[in-house]
Parts: structure tokens; C-alpha cells; sequence
């Protein structure tokens, strides 16, 4: 009896499932109808992947990782807020890491790019977060030639600041010359600078990237600021190249190891400016 009685409930155990998934797939595609229709009418299309919203995914990535973005809370908040208040936007961030999924969901509608010195840490990324934006570029100096940079960089004409142009600029060493056309014919309405490496003497520095988003911000035809972002002020090449091109009276706010700066676009510039600041 027992022994008749087994596959019976195993078969009804199995008709069960079946069932419940069925039931579970008729539902969510109600639900999904009926919140995409009635409650979202049309706004899951300005999210940057059709299938499932970033922000979503997001949530399901950082609810199950270990590994948690570099910057403070603090930090975060003060990008949050800016993104809250223009996104969406244009927003290019230097380095791709594991706040990158953040930002983007950060900006629903909006193109977020992220620049990456590393081919090999791209492909990592991509894999597991496929709807972010990432290119690969190659940096021209190295941290140690940083003091050298800062000195001659006045007596080389094209990187004065009446010049302010970076897309083939080689002679000035300090424009970011490797940058796909993707981000030299866009306006950057948000710039944030948390990468290249900066912490040994071979690795590229930040120099180009500051230097290339005061040009960029400068060079700005749409109306308002650009907003840039700084990460480890506390190191001296960092601090040293935010007071020289991003300039303290462009300083917003700031916390930690961030700094905040609202660049407004230069106008017609004169051609005795010397001076970024
Ligand atoms: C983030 O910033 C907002 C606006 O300034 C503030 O109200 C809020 O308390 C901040 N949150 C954190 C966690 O710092
Ligand atoms: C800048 O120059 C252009 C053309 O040279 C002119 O049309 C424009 O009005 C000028 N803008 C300002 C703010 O002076």
C-alpha cells in the first residue's frame, strides 16, 4: 500500500510545481502588463536596458555583494544630490569599478560613460554588468612627471587657456589626446574623476583627466555649470592640479576625500588669460 501510495504523491508533488509556476509566470506577466501600462505608461523605455531597468539590477547586485563602492557615504551623497537635481544627463565618469552600476542607476535616461586605463578589467566588468558604458583609454604620463608638468605646462602655448582644446592636442601633454570621439563631441553635464591610478610613480596620474575636464567644462555651449568631482584630495598630485585648473573659487562643497566644483563655461575668452583660475 505504502508502496503504491509514494509515486502518487510524487507525481502530485510534481504536478504542484508545475503548476505554481505556471501560476507564478501568469502573474508576473499580469503584473507586469498592469505596472507597465497603468502605473509607468511608457517609462520603463528611458531606462538604458529594456529587459530590466538598471535600477533593479542595481539593487540586486549590491543586496548580494561583499564588495561595496570606495567611496564614503558622505561622498556619495553629495554626488546623489547634484544627479538628483540635473539627471538626466551627461555624466562621464573616469575610472569603472565597483561603484559603476551605482552611478549609472544614479542617472536613469541619461548617458553615463566610464573611462578605463585597463582592457582586461573592462571585459571583467562587462561581463557581469552588461548595460553599462565603458571604453578603454590610454593615458600619455606618468605620475612621476607630474612636478615637471605643472612647471612647463605655462610656457607651451597650446595648453594656455585661450587655446582650451583637448582632440589632438599632442603638443600640450597634459590634454587627453586617446579619448574616443564618443566623449570629446558631447557636453558633460557631470564629470566625475576617481581614477587613473595615482599612487605609484609609473602609474598615468590624474593630471590629463584635471586638466581635460576644466577644458571640457570650459568649452561648455549649453547653459549652467559642470559640475566635477574630485576624489583623494588628500594626495598632493590631486590637491596640487585641483587648485591650478579646477581653482578654489569654483569649489562647492566637499567632504572626505571628495571635492565638489561648479565650472562655468569660459565665454570668449581673451588671449591674455594666463590663468585658469
Ligand atoms: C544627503 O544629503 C541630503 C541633502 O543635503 C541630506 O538631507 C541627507 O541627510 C544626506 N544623507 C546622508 C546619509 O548624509
Ligand atoms: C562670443 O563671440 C561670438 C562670435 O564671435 C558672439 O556671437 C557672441 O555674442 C559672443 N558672446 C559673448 C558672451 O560675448
Amino acid at each position: 500500500m505504502n508502496l503504491r501510495i509514494f509515486p502518487d504523491r510524487k507525481i502530485s508533488v510534481i504536478f504542484s510545481v508545475i503548476a505554481l509556476i505556471g501560476a507564478g509566470v501568469v502573474i508576473f506577466t499580469f503584473l507586469n502588463n498592469v505596472t507597465t501600462k497603468l502605473v509607468c505608461s511608457g517609462n520603463f523605455n528611458n531606462f538604458q536596458s529594456v529587459d530590466t531597468p538598471l535600477q533593479l539590477q542595481a539593487i540586486l547586485h549590491y543586496a548580494t555583494s561583499k564588495t561595496v563602492p570606495q567611496q564614503s557615504l558622505a561622498e556619495i551623497n553629495i554626488s546623489f544630490n547634484v544627479l538628483k537635481s540635473i539627471s538626466p544627463c551627461n555624466f562621464l565618469v573616469f575610472g569603472l569599478g565597483h561603484d559603476s552600476l551605482m552611478w549609472s542607476s544614479f542617472n536613469p535616461g541619461g548617458l553615463t560613460l566610464f573611462l578605463e586605463e585597463d582592457p582586461k578589467w573592462i571585459h571583467t566588468v562587462l561581463k557581469t554588468a552588461p548595460d553599462l558604458k565603458a571604453v578603454h583609454v590610454n593615458y600619455r604620463t606618468q605620475l612621476s612627471q607630474a612636478d615637471d608638468l605643472m612647471k612647463t605646462y605655462r610656457s607651451e602655448p597650446e595648453c594656455a587657456p585661450a587655446k582650451s582644446y583637448i582632440k589632438g592636442n599632442t603638443q600640450c601633454k597634459l590634454a587627453l589626446t586617446g579619448l574616443p570621439n564618443a566623449v570629446y563631441d558631447k557636453e558633460w553635464d557631470m564629470i566625475m574623476i576617481d581614477a587613473p591610478r595615482g599612487w605609484f610613480a609609473e602609474a598615468p596620474g590624474r593630471m590629463g583627466a584635471i586638466y581635460s575636464a576644466m577644458v571640457m567644462a570650459r568649452n561648455r555651449k549649453k547653459p549652467g555649470v559642470t559640475h566635477v568631482f574630485l576624489h583623494d584630495v588628500d594626495r598632493k598630485v590631486e590637491k596640487a592640479y585641483a587648485e591650478e585648473f579646477l581653482c578654489r573659487k569654483n569649489l562647492k562643497d566637499g567632504t572626505g576625500r571628495l571635492w565638489h566644483f561648479e565650472i562655468p563655461p569660459a565665454g570668449n575668452v581673451t588671449k591674455d588669460d594666463v590663468s585658469f583660475c
